[in-house]
This record gives C-alpha cells, sequence and structure tokens, in this order.
C-alpha cells in the first residue's frame, strides 16, 4: 500500500500564504535512494529565496533543504545506511518540509546518537556552513588565531555556530546583528565584538576595533544593504565571502572597486559545492559532530513551529525576529 506524507508545498512563486500543506504518495526508494521518516525538519533563509522566487526553481516545488530521522528503507547501491539508523542531512532537491520522504542518500549522514534529533534537523545546514566558512573560505595564507574576521547576522542560525567556532579557532570574530539583545547574545557565543549595524555605522566600527588595519574576510550573508560597506571593512588583500542575500541580490558591481580597495578578493559561495560528494559531505559533517559532542558549538533551537504553521516561522525569519535555529516538527 502506498504511504502519504503532510507536505508543505508552493505552487507559485510568493509570499509566506503561497505555501499550503497537502498529502503527497511516498514511494519505495530507488538505487542510491533512501526513504526517510522525519523527527525534525530545519528552517533555512534559501527557503525563502525558493518560495519567493529568488532562486527560481520548477513549480510546484517542495520546500525544505534540512531534517534529521530514522531511515525506513534504502534503495539498491546504498551501503552507508541501512533501516533503523538514525539520520540528518542539508541536502538538494528541496522537500525536507514533511512527515516522510524519498531523497538521494548522497548527502544523507548517520546522525551520532548524543545528538537529538531537533537538533541534527537545526544545525546541518547551518553549522556545515560555518565549516566551510571559517574552515575553507579563507584569504591567502589562511586564517591564524588572533585574526579579526567579519560576520553578518552574528546572532542568527549560521550566525550564532559561527561565533562559537570563530572562537574555538581563536579567531576574533566581530559579529553585526540587529539589535542590542542579538549583540549581546552573539557575545554570549563567542564574538569578540558586536556592532548593532541598525544603528551604529559598521564600517567605522570595524576600523576603529581593528586600529584602522580592517580584517582578513568578511562572512556577507545579507547582501545587497552591507555589500558597499563590507569592502570598506577589508585589510589590503583581505577576502569578500558572499554567501547569501537576506536583504536583496547584491547588483552588478565594477571589478575595478576592488583594485581601488586594496586588490582584493572576492568569492560567491555556496554549500552545495562543497556537499557535492558523499566523501566530502561526511567529512564536513564529522568535524561538525565533533564540535557539537565536544560541546565546543551549542546549537540554539529558540523557535519551534508545527510543520502546519510554517508561514509563521516564514513570516518570524523575514521579519528579522528569530535568534538561532527555527524547526518544524511534522
Ligand atoms: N551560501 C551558503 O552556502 C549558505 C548556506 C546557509 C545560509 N546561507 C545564508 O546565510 C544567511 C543566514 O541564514 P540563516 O538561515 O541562518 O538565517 P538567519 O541568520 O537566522 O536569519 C537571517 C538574518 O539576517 C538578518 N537580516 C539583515 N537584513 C535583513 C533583511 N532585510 N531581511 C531579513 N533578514 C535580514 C537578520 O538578522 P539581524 O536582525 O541581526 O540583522 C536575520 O535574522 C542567509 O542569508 C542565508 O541565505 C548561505
Amino acid at each position: 500500500m502506498t504511504q502519504t506524507s503532510p507536505t508543505i508545498r508552493v505552487d507559485q512563486p510568493g509570499g509566506a500564504d503561497a505555501m499550503h500543506l497537502v498529502d503527497l504518495p511516498v514511494g519505495d526508494p530507488g538505487p542510491g535512494e533512501i526513504r526517510i521518516r522525519h523527527h525534525a525538519c530545519g528552517v533555512n533563509f534559501i527557503d525563502v529565496y525558493q518560495r519567493s522566487g529568488v532562486y527560481p526553481l520548477p513549480m510546484p516545488l517542495s520546500l525544505g533543504m534540512e531534517g534529521a530521522g530514522v531511515v525506513e528503507a534504502v534503495g539498491e547501491g546504498v551501503t552507508h545506511l541501512k533501516a533503523g539508523d538514525r539520520a540528518a542531512y542539508a541536502s538538494q532537491p528541496p522537500g525536507s518540509y514533511c512527515t516522510l520522504r524519498v531523497m538521494p542518500a548522497k548527502c544523507v549522514v548517520k546522525l551520532p546518537d548524543a545528538i537529538a534529533f531537533d537538533t541534527g534537523a537545526a544545525m546541518m545546514l547551518k553549522g556545515l556552513t560555518a565549516q566551510y566558512l571559517l574552515k575553507k573560505t579563507l584569504p591567502q595564507g589562511g586564517l591564524q588565531a588572533g585574526d579579526f574576521v567579519l560576520f553578518h547576522a552574528a546572532a542568527g542560525g549560521v550566525g550564532l555556530i559561527a561565533c562559537q567556532w570563530a572562537r574555538a579557532l581563536g579567531l576574533r570574530l566581530i559579529g553585526t546583528a540587529g539589535s542590542d539583545e542579538k549583540c549581546a547574545l552573539a557575545r554570549e557565543h563567542g564574538a569578540a565584538f558586536t556592532i548593532n549595524y541598525r544603528r551604529e555605522d559598521f564600517a567605522a566600527r570595524v576600523r576603529e576595533i581593528t586600529g584602522g588595519a580592517g580584517v582578513k574576510v568578511v562572512y556577507d550573508s545579507i547582501g545587497k544593504d552591507t555589500w558597499d560597506k563590507s569592502l570598506d571593512c577589508l585589510r589590503p588583500f583581505g577576502l569578500m565571502a558572499s554567501f547569501g542575500n537576506a536583504s536583496g541580490v547584491v547588483p552588478p558591481f565594477a571589478v575595478g572597486t576592488l583594485g581601488a580597495k586594496g586588490s582584493l578578493y572576492v568569492t560567491r559561495a555556496t554549500l552545495f559545492t562543497h556537499i557535492a560528494t558523499r566523501e566530502a559531505t561526511q567529512a564536513m559533517a564529522d568535524d561538525l559532530f565533533a564540535m557539537v559532542t565536544r560541546g565546543q558549538v551549542k546549537i540554539r533551537i529558540d523557535q519551534r513551529y508545527a510543520l502546519a504553521d510554517v508561514a509563521r516561522a516564514h513570516r518570524d525569519l523575514e521579519a528579522r525576529k528569530t535568534t538561532g535555529c527555527s524547526v518544524l516538527l511534522p
């Protein structure tokens, strides 16, 4: 008998109301696939870009790129997972906002027993992102203990993980956030300095904090609103690591600006390049799991919603009302 699963779908790009709960059939996994029953699903800003059409995808679209649960069945050729395993993932294609799904096994990893399902669902996409940013998205010569980096939205899902990871690496992370309360939270989690960028000129403050030198890397997920000033925070040969567009997409820019501001480097990084293979995904996940099980990175779930309440989860995220991670409970 075919099973069905409550699933969040979008028929046409739009606002939070464009999401609907529908019941979809779920079959058996094919070659290279698994069927997983979710205990929790992560909410990420990329889900907003996909829902609203900032990242255009074929419609109708099942949303969600992060989840954790129990493997129910594995398809031919899947050897790293078996029925009954606890598992978690950050993965293409979207479709994690549901109870049950069939999906490619490649980016799914076993979840250590010490990590709860909701934590696993909250941390995979955001934690693997913090991992590749701080450990692989580096300026010439790398980063050493004591170096300054600037991290925008430091009290958010990726942000609070990055604050803790940067502290563990000995980096001096300057975090920006949209309120004094969020700034305090980022400091509690390891930011060496914080700037409330709703009321302070963050480029001027970064110059002050670094004694005029600037930072080696800016990790910028805000996009349109912060791009220009972020370039002004960098020291010569510094790296502008753009990895998101919460305020809107960065408009085209004159490449000569990078010369004028000190032979700067720019990358537009995405997790999905880093987790293109199973081996790379597992290695990054092992690093993340070690940080979490040792207690060096704590995963804060500050918002929990029922699956059917997904519109509220998106509205809260877009309205900058959230801190740390958000999960949906199917
Ligand atoms: N490229 C990748 O591989 C990758 C992977 C994961 C995430 N990301 C990006 O990283 C960012 C963080 O993701 P997340 O899921 O952890 O979200 P989040 O940081 O929890 O939420 C986004 C935060 O951005 C800030 N923000 C500033 N201007 C905003 C605006 N106009 N509208 C909405 N938010 C605004 C808000 O914090 P304040 O109020 O403190 O400003 C808000 O809380 C997102 O841009 C996401 O797309 C990229």
